[in-house]
This record gives C-alpha cells, sequence and structure tokens, in this order.
C-alpha cells in the first residue's frame, strides 16, 4: 500500500516538474532580440475576432467586408516584404495600439476595437501588461504568416 501510494506520489511529482519546467520555459522564453516570446495561438484567435473581418482569414486582406470599405484592407503577409524583407514590428504595434492612425481603424479615440488594444499612458501596470500581451501575441501570430520568401 505505501509503496503504491509512494510511486504515485514520485509519479505527481514527475508531472509537476515537467508542468513547471513547461511554464518555466513558456514564461522565460525570450527571442533573439530579447523581446519575450508570444503565443501565437492567442495571437490567432485575437486577429480572428478583431482583424480577420477586414483583413480576412488568411490575412491576404480579403475579409467579408473588405468590399465595403474605401481603401482595400492592406495584406498583412507582406509586411516583411513590402519594407525589404524586415518585417515591420514597431510600425505593426504603433498601428494596433492607435499611436499609428490608420483611417479605416478609426481615429485613437474610437478605434474599430473599442480599448482592447489602446496603449493606457496613464493607467496601471497591470493594464499595461496586459495590452503590452495582446499586442505582442497580435504581433507573433501575423509575424509567423509572413510570406516565406521574407520570413526573418
Ligand atoms: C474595419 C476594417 C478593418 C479592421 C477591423 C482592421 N483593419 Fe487594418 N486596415 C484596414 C484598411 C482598410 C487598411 C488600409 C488603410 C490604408 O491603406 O489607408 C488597414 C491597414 C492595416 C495595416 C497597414 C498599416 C500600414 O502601416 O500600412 C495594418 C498593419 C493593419 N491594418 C493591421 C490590422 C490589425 C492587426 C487589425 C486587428 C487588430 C486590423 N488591422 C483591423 C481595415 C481594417
Amino acid at each position: 500500500m505505501n509503496r503504491i501510494i509512494s510511486r504515485q506520489t514520485a509519479t505527481l511529482a514527475g508531472l509537476a516538474a515537467v508542468a513547471l519546467g513547461l511554464a518555466l520555459a513558456a514564461g522565460a522564453a525570450l527571442a533573439s532580440d530579447n523581446t519575450p516570446l508570444y503565443s501565437t495561438a492567442v495571437g490567432k484567435a485575437t486577429y480572428a475576432t478583431y482583424c480577420s473581418s477586414c483583413h480576412g482569414v488568411d490575412l491576404r486582406g480579403k475579409g467579408e467586408i473588405a468590399a465595403t470599405l474605401a481603401s482595400k484592407p492592406t495584406d498583412l503577409t507582406r509586411l516583411a516584404i513590402e519594407n525589404e524583407g524586415v518585417f515591420p514590428v514597431e510600425r505593426l504595434m504603433k498601428t494596433v495600439d492607435g499611436r499609428d492612425d490608420v483611417a479605416a481603424h478609426g481615429s485613437r479615440e474610437m478605434p474599430v476595437w473599442g480599448e482592447l488594444f489602446l496603449w493606457p499612458e496613464s493607467d496601471t501596470p497591470e493594464r499595461r501588461a496586459q495590452v503590452e500581451r495582446k499586442i505582442g501575441e497580435l504581433v507573433a501570430y501575423i509575424r509567423q504568416a509572413q510570406e516565406p520568401a521574407a520570413k526573418n
């Protein structure tokens, strides 16, 4: 009996160690430029909710309401190609958090996605961290969807 319990305990401890290891790997992982690596799966879900109606499920700018817009949504798989092969992280982040205006995205006061990504200059550190992660995930997803020729 004791042997069984201790074997189960050992197994559980082993599983806990593996889970912790995975959590640490996910939490502590950094890209080569020292920015945190974000979940592209979460970014994909965020994209589906807030961007795909215009930019399309495949990011190529042909979402279901694209035709009704005055300007054509940008093909988000070609951001790197259009930027001499370098994925424009900074510009993309500014586009999403409202520091760079895109007419079709609405004004900084009234963006199409509400306040979700708006950079909260005067808000709490928790809120800032939350916005940073949301944008980081979205950018990670769009980055890995770049046309292969320009992946970097
Ligand atoms: C209401 C439709 C709509 C939604 C929703 C939308 N976009 Fe756009 N987006 C556009 C249009 C239209 C353009 C092209 C604007 C132009 O050429 O002036 C654009 C342009 C862009 C650009 C290019 C900006 C540049 O520097 O050239 C990026 C990046 C972008 N969108 C990302 C996103 C992301 C990420 C989301 C979701 C968080 C999103 N968009 C949601 C319509 C939309």
